[in-house]
């Protein structure tokens, strides 16, 4: 079966990027001139995704402007003749089929996937974490369609991290299963480096098999009163078979205030409109003040 659904949560507070984010979605946040979810929504896209669904909260309107017609502004624009700038504002609106549903509770990440239950109407699905931009030659997610198709279970993209990170991620443990590939064995939820099973994090691209909503349902909060999509995972695996797959391509959390600045940062030196002057800017710079 092929993957022609994803679900993006982003119901999320955005705690760690206050204050930009009291009255922002986070995911909302510009790198160089595009929000965060574009590049998310892009990637889903460019790897044959047929229909989003975006799962928001309260607070969250911005997205869904973003992703329909702007009707005022496509007028202006027009009277103007500004052709290119009408362009990228009607290409976003039409990009993909995308739904919304509300997760009317902050439960965390588990609950969040469960809100796609019906949605998903019985299919595998892929699931992107609305504020990981992963960079690379192949999307991140196609990557793990491919995976997908040869194996029919469970797939999580991951990378490893410093030791002393593991708890900022859901941690697997696994033999190796082929190139880049483990077959996952263990599976906790932000583990202290001491626990951690190995230093393999899971980022935030998931293709899921329909069985994940099953085991969410038994899934308990857990002590930050949060269904965690991680404990579920780790149910599953009594019952199918998940692998983990070391993606190639460089991921950024824009959601923590580095990883955001590193975003911006090399994103604008990929982009042949900045790259040579701000090349030259930041070599002077850092000469400067760094
Ligand atoms: C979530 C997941 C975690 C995963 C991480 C990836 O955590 O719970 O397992 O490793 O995303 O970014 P959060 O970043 O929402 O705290």
């Amino acid at each position: 079966m092929r993957i022609r659904k994803a679900v993006i949560p982003a119901a999320g507070l955005g705690t760690r990027f206050l204050p930009a984010t009291k009255a922002s979605p986070k995911e909302m946040l510009p790198v160089v001139d595009k929000p965060v979810i574009q590049y998310v929504m892009e990637e889903a896209v460019a790897a044959g995704i047929e229909a989003v669904l975006i799962i928001t909260g309260r607070g969250k309107e911005a997205i869904e402007n973003h992703f329909d017609v702007s009707f005022e502004l496509e007028q202006v624009l027009k009277e103007r003749g500004k052709e290119a700038e009408l362009a990228i504002v009607r290409d976003i609106a039409s990009m993909v089929e995308v739904s919304y549903t509300r997760q009317r509770e902050a439960l965390g990440l588990g609950h969040a996937i469960m809100c796609a239950r019906n949605w998903a109407g019985g299919e595998p699905f892929a699931v992107f974490l609305g504020d990981d931009i992963v960079r690379s030659a192949t999307p991140c997610i196609r990557q793990m369609m491919d995976v997908f198709e040869q194996k029919h279970a469970t797939v999580l993209g991951v990378m490893d991290v410093p030791r002393e990170d593991t708890r900022k991620y859901g941690i697997v443990a696994g033999s190796p299963a082929g190139e880049r590939l483990l077959a996952v064995s263990d599976i906790v939820e932000k583990p202290k480096p001491e626990d951690a099973p190995s230093n393999t994090a899971v980022i935030g691209r998931y293709i899921l098999t329909p069985a994940i909503f099953e085991e969410l349902e038994k899934t308990g909060r857990d002590a930050s009163g949060e269904i965690q999509l991680t404990n579920a995972i780790r149910s599953l695996l009594a019952r199918e078979r998940v692998f983990a797959y070391r993606f190639a391509g460089r991921r950024y959390d824009t959601g923590d205030r580095l990883g955001f600045l590193q975003a911006t940062v090399e994103t604008a030196l990929t982009r042949p409109d900045l790259k040579e002057p701000f090349a030259a800017y930041l070599r002077r710079i850092v000469g400067e003040m760094g």
